[in-house]
């Protein structure tokens, strides 16, 4: 039987394959004027050349990309899963996707391209490129574990899972990025031959800074059992990040108005940025260039010192290092006797962005007494944990990364109190459990409830979201028996009343293994209930 592990990164998709006990990673092919390239790495990479409706995707994007150059009619958009986040919050393709057109037209208007669509076409020449790498058989299923940032929210979580399947992969679990790479860490340093029983638990933090998301969880690790403890991320840090800010230090430089630099050509000299960026980790480098006519613009070579660079993301850097110190006291606090206060805590340095040097000189500044690991496979990490999870080698348990919950009106409408459903740190069903369920029950003070459901990553002292909000789409109730579930209500046609307080109304909170979460709201007078997915549609 073969299963895969893939995860889908925001610059990389790595895919990983377990087959008869041994795990190892998919090689992808483009073929090139020079030859065909064979890369662990299918880059999560959109080309769309509007005019003959083409669609390019991973090795193939990125080379035809550079080939057709800067000058073309084309939408590249090199960062899926960011515009993803962005689609699923309403937002259409951002302007850092390269979108040219010459004369505003057909380019423009395709700027509108619907992502999900483009995520499963996406998805479906990931399947092919698996399956011609013949590591599978042509009939074998695409039994797959995916994964997501520890800190996704439902709505990515339901896109993603469904696109997959709508891909034709057969998704047979999801996790989160840093508890694969627990994973990994853990089979790595056992050879893959915990014995399942005699270990005292220990535990691993992880630190996965790659290309679009930062991720950082503290994990328990008990034989075969993974546990997370506390999970926490911030959305849009990454190595996208770092490049941009290069970018705009050179583009300082340059004597242009950057309204002068087309949007492709811009993506060029961000591919440049990212290029000397990545030198800094060969640790030879001192300084960063950019040389203008390279891109067919004016102006001479320009340099830019390391140490400066450093000074300018280290702001970035430090955001990433505060979390995971968060997500480690918070793991303290929850278990006491974590790595019986004796062993010095791991911590797994994974992603890309990791080969900074700047990365593991600030992790280990900032937890002198800890064992910092660097992972040798930063890119492969994932995709190899969720493989293993895949071949059922072990066992993991998933905690909400924040509190989920609902803005409630007290007193008549005067005061707002935020209920939380499901805190942080909550577990998640494992797949075949049954889900978690949260009923709550209330008699009505308005005519129409109005659910404005919400998750944030902290509470302030009120009790209120503080940090990391992030807010759903409303769900408008009505309580009155005489107003047909149908009818269309909005928010101006609440008012409070005690004319339904004698009624008992429910709602029954669920959460599936994917984290996705659903409610069912009861009212005993209607004699009848409804069921919402509550997501971002
Ligand atoms: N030598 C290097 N030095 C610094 N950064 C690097 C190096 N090599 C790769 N990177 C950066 O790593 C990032 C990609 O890492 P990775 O593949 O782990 O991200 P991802 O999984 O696609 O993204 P995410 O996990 O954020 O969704 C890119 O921003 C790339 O520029
Ligand atoms: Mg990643």
């Amino acid at each position: 039987m073969v299963r895969l592990g893939i995860d889908f990164g925001t610059t990389n998709t790595v895919a990983a394959i377990f087959d008869r006990g041994l795990f190892s990673v998919v090689l992808h092919q483009a073929q090139t004027r020079r030859g065909t390239i064979v890369q662990e790495i299918f880059p999560s990479a959109i080309l769309v050349y509007p005019q003959t409706h083409q669609r390019w995707f991973g090795l193939e994007a990125d080379r035809k990309f550079v080939e057709m150059g800067a000058s073309s009619d084309l939408i590249f958009i090199p960062s899926l899963k960011r515009e993803l986040r962005n689609y699923m919050e309403g937002k259409s393709l951002s302007p850092n996707s390269a979108c040219d057109s010459k004369n505003g037209g057909a380019g423009q208007s395709d700027c509108d391209l619907d992502l999900a669509d483009l995520f499963t076409d996406f998805l479906r020449a990931l399947a092919d490129s698996i399956r011609r790498s013949q590591m599978l058989d042509e009939s074998e299923p695409l039994e797959t574990v995916i994964t997501w940032p520890a800190h996704s929210n439902g709505a990515q979580r339901h896109i993603t899972r469904e696109c997959f399947r709508r891909a034709g992969f057969r998704v047979i679990n999801a996790l989160n990025e840093p508890t694969a790479s627990a994973v990994e860490l853990a089979d790595c340093l056992t050879g893959g031959k915990r014995n399942g029983k005699s270990e005292d638990p220990y535990a691993v933090a992880v630190f996965d800074l790659g290309g679009g998301t930062f991720d950082a969880s503290v994990v328990r690790i008990e034989g075969h059992d993974f546990h997370v403890v506390t999970s926490g991320g911030i959305e849009l840090l990454g190595g996208d990040d770092f490049d941009r800010i290069l970018l705009e230090m050179f583009e300082a430089k340059l004597d242009l108005p950057s309204e002068s630099i087309s949007a492709l050509t811009r993506h060029a000299l961000l591919r440049q940025a990212r290029a000397q960026k990545e030198l800094i980790s060969t640790g030879t480098v001192k300084s960063l260039f950019l040389n203008p006519q390279d891109f067919g613009l004016r102006g001479k070579t320009i340099s830019l010192p390391v140490d400066l660079y450093r000074e300018r993301i280290c702001p970035l850097l430090d955001q990433a290092v505060s979390m995971l110190r968060e997500v480690i006291q918070s793991a303290a606090a929850k278990w006491p006797g974590m790595n019986g206060g004796i062993e010095p805590l791991t911590i797994y340095l994974v992603g890309g962005s990791s080969k900074l040097p700047f990365v593991s000189e600030m992790v280990s500044g900032a937890f002198p007494g800890s064992r910092v690991i660097l992972s040798d496979k930063p890119f492969q990490s994932v995709a190899l944990g969720a493989a293993i999870c895949a071949a059922d080698r072990i066992s993991y348990h998933e905690v909400f990364a924040r509190h989920f919950g609902l803005i409630r009106l007290k007193d008549h409408g005067q005061t707002e109190i935020f209920d939380t459903i499901f805190p942080a740190g909550t577990p998640i069903p494992r797949r075949g459990e049954s889900p978690l369920e949260k009923v709550v029950r209330y008699r009505p003070a308005h005519n129409i409830g109005h659910l404005r459901y919400l998750e944030c990553t902290s509470l302030g002292p009120d009790g209120m979201p503080l940090r990391g909000v992030r807010t759903w789409s409303d769900i408008l109730f009505p309580y009155d028996p005489n107003c047909p579930l149908s009818a269309p209500v909005s928010k101006n046609d609440i008012i409070p009343t005690n004319q339904f307080n004698h009624l008992e109304v429910s709602e029954i909170y669920r959460c599936d293994s994917d984290g996705v979460i659903t409610v069912e709201i009861q009212n005993p007078a209607r004699n009848e209930s409804r069921r919402f997915e509550i997501f971002n549609e």
